[in-house]
């Protein structure tokens, strides 16, 4: 059985600030690794982590330094694709180590888990909040979905395509979902679609497929529906996402893990 984790919107800033001058975004994101590395030895292979984007909060080299130290005691590896907060070349020269990072262009990458791909996708419009797939994103996805045509496949973007009903977030989320629903409808094989950027855990069918948004492990944007809703951030509990593909039904099934230690586990019965 294959997992990997979803851990995304971590928002690093530079070392001793808060973001938004209240969200510790290194200590959530230092506990996030902790609990990831102390849940390893009970789940199924985990593969990798995948962060969805939002990894620093303003893209300096610095805060991308900030980032790699806080993630170096990760017992796992990695990979990761941009999100709004990001910059793509800050982002490239931090990780030009890695051997899922593309010289130039998007930073796209695809991965096989035997029984399953993924495709991680890069929506960065530099300085809009929005997201968008450039035409060699959109060709990118195309061309992988065509190699493989009878595997199933996870789209991993930073911007959704799913309607949050929060007005700020859903006018950022991402502009052409449909352009890429229309090569996603076309592939033969499951597609499981997960983002980040609303900080929250929600899904829903789009067109008959799955579309799933894990939410942070720092601050979660409130959820606040009214038309004059101000866009907020609140410091609900942090979190991950484990994913698991399961060779019973041929899919993979998810599961929010909070950050931090709880009282037990307790076998139900001595
Ligand atoms: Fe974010
Ligand atoms: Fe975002």
């Amino acid at each position: 059985m294959t997992s990997f984790i979803q851990l995304t919107d971590t928002h690093i800033v530079s070392e001793g600030s808060l973001a938004y001058g209240r969200s510790d975004t290194a200590t959530a994101l230092a506990r996030a690794v902790d609990t990831i590395n102390s849940r390893l030895p009970v789940l199924d292979p985990v593969d990798c982590v995948v962060v969805t984007g939002d990894l620093t909060d303003h893209g300096s080299a610095e805060e991308y330094a900030h980032l790699r130290q806080l993630l170096a005691p990760l017992n796992v590896p990695l990979r990761a694709i941009p999100g709004n907060h990001d910059t793509r070349e800050a982002m490239r020269a931090a990780f030009a180590t890695e051997d899922w990072t593309p010289a130039s262009g998007p930073i796209q990458w695809h991965h096989d888990f035997g029984p399953f791909a993924m495709v991680g996708l890069d929506t960065l419009v530099e300085g809009a909040p929005y997201g968008m797939l450039c035409e060699a994103g959109l060709g990118f996805l195309a061309h992988c979905l065509k190699t493989t045509p009878d595997q199933p496949v996870v789209v991993a973007t930073h911007h959704p395509w799913i309607p949050s009903g929060m007005k700020d977030m859903d006018r950022n989320n991402l502009r052409n979902g449909p352009a890429m629903l229309d090569l996603l409808r076309e592939h033969n094989a499951p597609v499981h679609v997960i983002s980040g950027h609303l900080h929250r855990a929600m899904s829903a069918l789009v067109d008959g497929i799955l579309h799933q948004v894990a939410p942070a492990p720092c601050h979660a944007v409130h959820l606040d529906q009214r038309a004059d809703a101000v866009n907020s951030l609140v410091l609900e509990p942090g979190q991950v996402t484990v994913y698991n593909w399961r060779e019973d039904t041929g899919g993979l099934v998810s599961d929010l893990l909070p950050i931090g230690d709880y009282p037990g586990p307790w076998p139900f019965y001595d």
